[in-house]
């Protein structure tokens, strides 16, 4: 069980202010949802909350259960709940997928894990993302195609067990039998009474994980907050009407269409002049 509340967050990169004010709490059993066009701050706040180097805070605090999390490491981040499955997961070429997940698993116990259990746990996690077995066994996402990418991160977070997961667009690139797994990881972490911030351009994801809460981050900051209605709304609308509503201009150059079914990024493009 953990809560995590963030407060008036700024973070710049290379210099530039990317978010500017973030105020968001996420307690057990919640689902945040977060949208917001391209290039507004969506990974770049679930970057910094896992730590991240290149993010560098300027103002503001991450808490987790009142403890300060802008001074604690990336792994003890990891060891306290926080997980983080990429919007892009890297390829370590020369690291055997298996060893990665069994050390991931290990720096969060006290005592590492039996060999029997972590095999029957991995094997378990593997087959319910449908992933070929031999996959683990070959190096960290190295040629992985784009949904066996994040296939593994939803491997990782199932043997991680992660308090509070936070998932970057894990739907980009997955057939609908793979976004059934995630459905069903996220509501793991539910039922441990974790939670879940994740963000989609996608209405139909949402509609498969029902978030409890929805946020819309435009400019670096949460503009809008409230129920899945918002997402109906920029379904239909785009983010024009954040716009109309907030006089801040959203930069139409970087919504583009990066696949069939982009529901917000789609309907918004039929008013690009
Ligand atoms: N090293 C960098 N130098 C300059 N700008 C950067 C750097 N890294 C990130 N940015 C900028 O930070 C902004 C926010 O990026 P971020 O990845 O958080 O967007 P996003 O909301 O996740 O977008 P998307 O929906 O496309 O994933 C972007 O304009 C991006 O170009
Ligand atoms: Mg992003």
């Amino acid at each position: 069980m953990a809560k995590l509340e963030i407060k008036n967050l700024h973070v710049s990169v290379a210099d530039k202010e990317i978010l500017k004010g973030i105020n968001l709490e996420i307690n057990d059993n919640e689902i945040h949802a977060l949208l917001g066009p391209n290039g507004n701050g969506k990974s770049t706040l679930l970057s910094t909350i896992m730590g991240q180097p290149k993010y560098i805070v300027t103002k503001g605090q991450i808490l987790l259960d009142g403890q300060d999390v802008l001074k604690m490491s990336v792994d003890t981040r990891a060891k306290c709940g926080l997980f983080l499955a990429l919007q892009y997961p890297p390829e370590i070429p020369g690291v055997i997928n298996s060893d990665f997940l069994r050390s991931a698993v290990n720096s969060k116990l006290d005592k590492p894990i039996s060999l029997y259990k972590f095999i029957n746990e991995l094997e378990q996690a593997t087959k319910d993302v449908d992933l070929p077995l031999d996959m683990i066994h070959r190096y960290l996402n190295d040629g992985f195609s784009g949904g066996e990418k994040k296939r593994n991160e939803i491997i990782q977070m199932k043997l991680l067990k992660p308090h509070i997961a936070m998932l970057d667009e894990i739907d980009s690139g997955l057939d609908v039998d793979a976004l059934q797994a995630v459905v069903k990881a996220i509501n793991e972490v539910i039922e441990r009474h974790g939670s879940a911030l994740v963000v989609s351009h996608y209405a139909r994801f949402y509609q498969m994980i029902k978030p409890t809460h929805v946020h819309v981050i435009v400019d670096g900051q949460i503009l809008v907050s409230g129920n899945e209605e918002i997402i109906q709304k920029i379904d239909k609308e785009g983010f024009d009407w954040i716009k109309a509503e907030y006089g801040i201009d959203i930069n139409k150059k970087e919504l583009r269409p990066s696949s069939i079914g982009l529901c917000g990024v789609k309907e918004s493009l039929k008013n690009v002049k």
